[in-house]
């Protein structure tokens, strides 16, 4: 299954083919440097130091390859790890710009089981993670690999008695990896899961700040916090000494081993032969580079195995299934049929249960109902958030599915309970995309009786709204949200009343907009204050999904059922104040 994950990322880097190409030049080039250094210092020792010939045309040249060498190998390091680094990056560019791509192209209910912590977190940390595999697994692993191999190929070369008597250590090395392996990896699944606690801790005590402080709660928090805190240090405590232990003294031990091998193996060679001692030096020199290399191999594993995981993340949320919709119908009318129509959000709780009614175009239906009674679910499935059967909802007698998106997003607009405005001015929360002329901002403010806080607003339209629209109270930003949707002259607006944000006064000028629109389209109106849609042309009156009542406000107070008791408690309720 990793193997796959690996797969797939490794072909997010191959667009890059070029960078890739020449990285593995350039680093070909810096380890054949690396491997040629202690080779020039033998011959160096070997055909002049042993004949006493320091200074002669030779050997400066010798001196002015050893030279080159070395800045060659510096410069090819350099341009290597700047190639790898540019391909990680772009990487973990594309896969950011993907996963943001699926993720607002989900279908709306794709957002009621995943929380949003989990999607920052594929975008920033996995992505991160994913990083790493290009920049410090990858590249590591070529660069050692042809290291490895550049010494072995240089001892043979040199020895091949002494080559092979070196080569014993690996099989040991390569035990000692898996070793640590299996041991480090539980170590470092705690770790991680404890960091992680340690964050949604913070967080979780951030956010409930005033209820921390208001029930005097800091003294549990402090302690449940340096608990947390204890148990991560414990476990590191515990994952550095197994470093230490497996990768450093392990490996360092054998090849201690190794080398008193080769000098055994040499001196036992001596006896029967000459052996030059710059042959010693290259095999000691080398030995010595060799071993750093696969300590780094084995503590790469793990950040491997990490990136693969969050590899594995990324991907399922880029695979979930996108929003799909194929049809081409378009709204001319905004006409909206309801045929027993039924919905649950968990295909368990029925929230909307055998729901009939139907609108004519440029009609006003009211909605009421207790809180819970599904009347936002019901407009909702309007605007497609859901999926319906078909026949069950019909718009100008088109099923939901047949309509095409675009046509389905101009001709529909609601304006949320709680709107949300986007960090920007307030010309471009109205216009969002489109394109519309300063007047025509103007007169929907006006029309939502923002007149005012236009003026009073320093720089007008270009006033910049603040995070969410905070700028702005509540009952503002609703009139915005309102103004935003009749720039585009949708055939269908849904308001959906916020319950208490909007005091008396803002709410007579939503009911003012309500009249002045009236006719133009078909206005669906969600209202706590039964005043609001008094003198719609028929209302809908839910009680737990079912429709209980329907008709005239003056009809449904005659039948005396629960639109009459609702009414009856906010007259009284008016009264009082
Ligand atoms: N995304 C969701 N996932 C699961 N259940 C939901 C979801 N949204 C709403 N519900 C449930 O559906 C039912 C109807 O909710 P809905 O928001 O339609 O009520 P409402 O009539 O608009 O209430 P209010 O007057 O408080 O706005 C509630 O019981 C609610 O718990
Ligand atoms: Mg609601």
């Amino acid at each position: 299954m990793y193997w796959n994950v690996f797969k797939r990322l490794l072909r997010f880097s191959l667009v890059h083919k070029q960078l890739w190409i020449w990285g593995l030049i350039t680093l070909l080039i810096a380890t054949l440097c690396d491997v040629a250094g202690p080779y020039l210092i033998k011959v160096f020792i070997d055909e002049h130091l042993t004949n006493g010939v320091y200074i002669s045309e030779a050997t400066l040249t010798l001196l002015a390859f050893y030279l080159a060498a070395m800045f060659i190998g510096a410069v090819g390091h350099y341009a290597q790890a700047l190639l790898f680094s540019k391909v990680a990056l772009s990487v973990v560019e594309t896969l950011r710009e993907q996963v943001f791509h699926a993720v607002i192209h989900r279908p709306v209910a794709y957002f009621d089981t995943t929380s949003t912590g989990a999607i920052v977190s594929r975008l920033t940390n996995d992505s991160e993670a994913i990083k790493e595999l290009f920049l410090n697994v990858i590249a590591t692993f070529v660069q050692n690999l042809v290291l490895v191999t550049g010494i072995f190929i240089m001892m043979g070369i040199l020895d091949i008695h002494l080559m092979l008597v070196s080569a014993l250590i690996l099989p040991f090395i390569a035990l000692a990896m898996w070793g640590y392996q299996r041991l480090s990896t539980p170590l470092f699944q705690k770790v991680r899961s404890l960091l992680s606690d340690i964050n949604a801790r913070l967080h979780e005590s951030l956010s409930g700040m005033s209820v921390i402080q208001a029930l005097n709660q800091q003294p549990r928090f402090d302690e449940q916090f340096q608990d947390t805190v204890w148990q991560h240090y414990l476990w590191r405590v515990r994952n550095v000494r197994l470093d230490g232990l497996m990768l450093r003294a392990l490996v360092d031990f054998m090849s201690m081993l190794a080398l008193a091998a080769i000098v055994f193996a040499f001196g036992l060679t001596s006896l029967e032969q000459s052996v030059e001692i710059g042959v010693l030096y290259a095999f000691i020199n080398y030995l010595g580079r060799f071993v750093e290399p696969l300590i780094e191999l084995t503590q790469r594993l793990n950040i491997m195995q990490q990136s693969l995981v969050a590899g594995q993340r990324v991907f399922e949320l880029l695979d979930a299934p996108l929003e799909q919709y194929s049809g081409t119908a378009r709204i001319e009318h905004g006409r909206i049929e309801a045929r027993h129509l039924s919905f649950s959000y968990d295909d368990e709780t029925t929230v909307l249960d055998n729901i009939s009614f139907s609108i004519e175009p440029g009609k006003m239906l009211g909605i009421v109902g207790r809180t819970g009674s599904g009347k936002s679910t019901l407009t909702q499935l309007l605007l497609r958030f859901y999926p319906v059967a078909p026949d069950m909802l019909l718009i100008d007698d088109i099923p939901m599915d047949q309509i095409s998106t675009s046509s389905l997003r101009k001709s529909v607009c609601m304006v949320e309970q709680e709107p949300f405005l986007f960090q920007g001015t307030l010309a471009e929360n109205l216009i969002m995309g489109e394109q519309y002329t300063t007047n025509e901002l103007t007169s929907a403010l006006e029309q939502v009786g923002l007149s005012s806080l236009l003026q009073r607003l320093p720089e007008g339209l270009n006033t910049v709204l603040g995070e969410r629209g905070s700028r702005l109270s509540n009952g503002e930003r609703h009139l915005v949200a309102i103004a935003r949707a009749l720039l585009r002259q949708p055939k269908i607006l849904i308001l959906d009343e916020a319950t208490a944000t909007v005091d008396s006064a803002s709410e007579a000028l939503v009911q003012r907009t309500i009249q002045r629109l009236r006719g133009n389209l078909t206005l669906i109106v969600i209202a706590h204050r039964l005043s609001t849609i008094k003198d719609a042309d028929n209302i809908l009156v839910l009680h737990h999904g079912r429709l209980v009542e329907e008709g005239s406000h003056v009809s449904l107070l005659e039948k005396r059922g629960l639109y009459e008791h609702l009414y009856s408690i906010q007259t009284a309720h008016l009264a009082l104040e």
